[in-house]
């Protein structure tokens, strides 16, 4: 396939090479002089693994932007998206946060639509920058003529191993604006290699891209607080246990736990947690990661509160499950019964009802503003009271059309 290029940096000239030495046509645009010296003299700035052999044959050339659009297919965006260097993570931690620059983005995303127009022809304008969740609708997608195919496309590459990376992913993941050149992008991956081609939103995909980054670094300040820990408990190495638990492929790495809904609960999770964040203290742990971990299950637990209200609109509350875990009758550590507290906190009369729990009837009456506490099967096609509202964690309650369901989680849909 003819695979252009805007942008032929750190990441898009070894990307570029890449697609090339599986037999593609490569062209590229980039207004700065480094792309073409390292071209021309064959010699990247930066290194990359593979890149030499790569580059000694490449027949990569550098072109007009309406030149490479006119040989082009396919468009990968690949302009940088920089930030401040107070926001590196070299210095303390800013009071003040912000989204990354997209001044050079845009400029690039507008020339580019008018380079597309000027040819008159429609292009698959894949975006691969990293941006934060909603930037491509809101600050991309209007910088774009009708010709211009939309898809969003991060890569999943650490620098340094970007070419063996893009051509031995784990996925592509490809935010689809437009399907047609979707179909286009998964034909042209599938001569790349055969990893899964995950078809999302614009939206999901930018969300699973922070978010991947967000899940390894979260990893790592787990191992870290670890480390810790073995350094104060005597005969305790690091190495050892986080062999254990890396190994530990049934519960700890794997998909396990790792779906959203409430917070967890048991007999055993929340109060091991608490005597943590009490460990963590005594033991003056740098960070208390254990309280950490309840504070998030219990502003969660509030914001789900929160919902209730808002969404009730005068109708009695009902929450319906107790149990901390589907079909059990154990109510210890539920997140469920934290829910029901922190309502009555609030001075709301609330109902909770478990078919695993309680032996009376469940509440009749209503319309209800219904909250599924607990992922119980039988709560998936219940007889809702006609007029009611169901707040939905699990995203799996059907109901009918006289009911109104909210999956929360689910964020609402946009057209454009
Ligand atoms: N793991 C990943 O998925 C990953 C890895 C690295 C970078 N990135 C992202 O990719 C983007 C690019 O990063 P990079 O490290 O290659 O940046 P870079 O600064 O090395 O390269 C960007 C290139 O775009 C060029 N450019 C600027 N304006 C242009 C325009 N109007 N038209 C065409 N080209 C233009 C620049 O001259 C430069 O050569 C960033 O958003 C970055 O965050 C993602």
């Amino acid at each position: 396939m003819h695979i252009g290029f805007a942008g032929l940096g750190k990441l898009g000239l070894p990307i570029a090479l890449a697609i090339e030495s599986k037999g593609h046509t490569v062209v590229g645009y980039d207004p700065a002089e480094g792309p073409r010296e390292m071209l021309r003299t064959r010699r990247l700035a930066f290194r990359e693994a593979g890149a030499d052999a790569l580059l000694a044959d490449t027949r990569i050339e550098m072109l007009s932007l309406e030149e490479t659009v006119r040989r082009s297919e396919i468009i990968f965006v690949t302009i940088q998206t920089p930030h401040e260097p107070r926001f590196e993570g070299v210095t303390r931690l800013p009071d003040e946060t912000r989204d990354f620059d997209y001044a050079a983005l845009r400029a690039g995303v507008a020339d580019l639509s008018a380079a597309v127009e000027a040819v008159g022809e429609d292009r698959i304008v894949v975006v691969v920058s990293t941006v934060l969740p909603g930037t491509i609708r809101r600050e991309i997608k209007p910088l774009l003529g009708p010709h211009s195919r939309l898809c969003y496309n991060p890569f999943f590459i650490s620098m340094g191993d970007a070419i063996k990376d893009f051509l031995n992913p784990e996925f592509v993941l490809f935010g689809v604006d437009d399907d047609r050149s979707a179909d286009v992008a998964e034909a042209f991956y599938r001569t790349i290699h055969g990893a899964p081609f995950r078809r999302t939103t614009l939206e999901e995909a930018e969300v699973t891209k922070v978010l991947y980054n967000t899940f390894i670094s979260t990893k790592i300040a787990f191992a870290n607080t670890a480390m810790e820990i073995c350094h104060h408990v005597p005969n305790a190495d690091v190495d050892v246990v986080m062999h254990v638990l890396r190994e530990s492929r049934g519960r700890i790495i794997s998909g396990k736990y790792f779906s959203a809904g409430m917070g967890d609960g048991g007999a055993c999770h929340p109060r091991d947690n608490i005597a943590l964040s009490h460990l963590s203290a005594n033991l003056g742990l740098s960070y208390d990661w254990f309280r950490c971990v309840m504070e998030q299950r219990e502003r969660q637990t509030e914001w789900l509160a929160d919902l209730i209200e808002a969404h009730r609109h005068g109708r009695d509350i009902v929450i319906l499950g107790r149990s901390f875990k589907p079909e059990s009758n154990m109510v210890t550590g539920s997140p469920a019964v934290l829910l029901e507290n922190i309502l009555r906190e609030r001075g709301l009369a609330v109902r909770a009802w478990d078919p695993h729990v309680d032996t009376t009837a469940p509440p009749e009456g209503g319309p209800f503003c219904y909250f599924i506490g607990t992922r119980h099967p039988e709560f998936q096609r219940w007889a809702f009271a006609p007029g009611s509202v169901v707040l939905d964690p699990w995203r799996y309650v059907e109901a009918p059309a006289d009911v109104t369901v909210v999956p929360i989680g689910r964020g609402r849909a946009l057209s454009s």
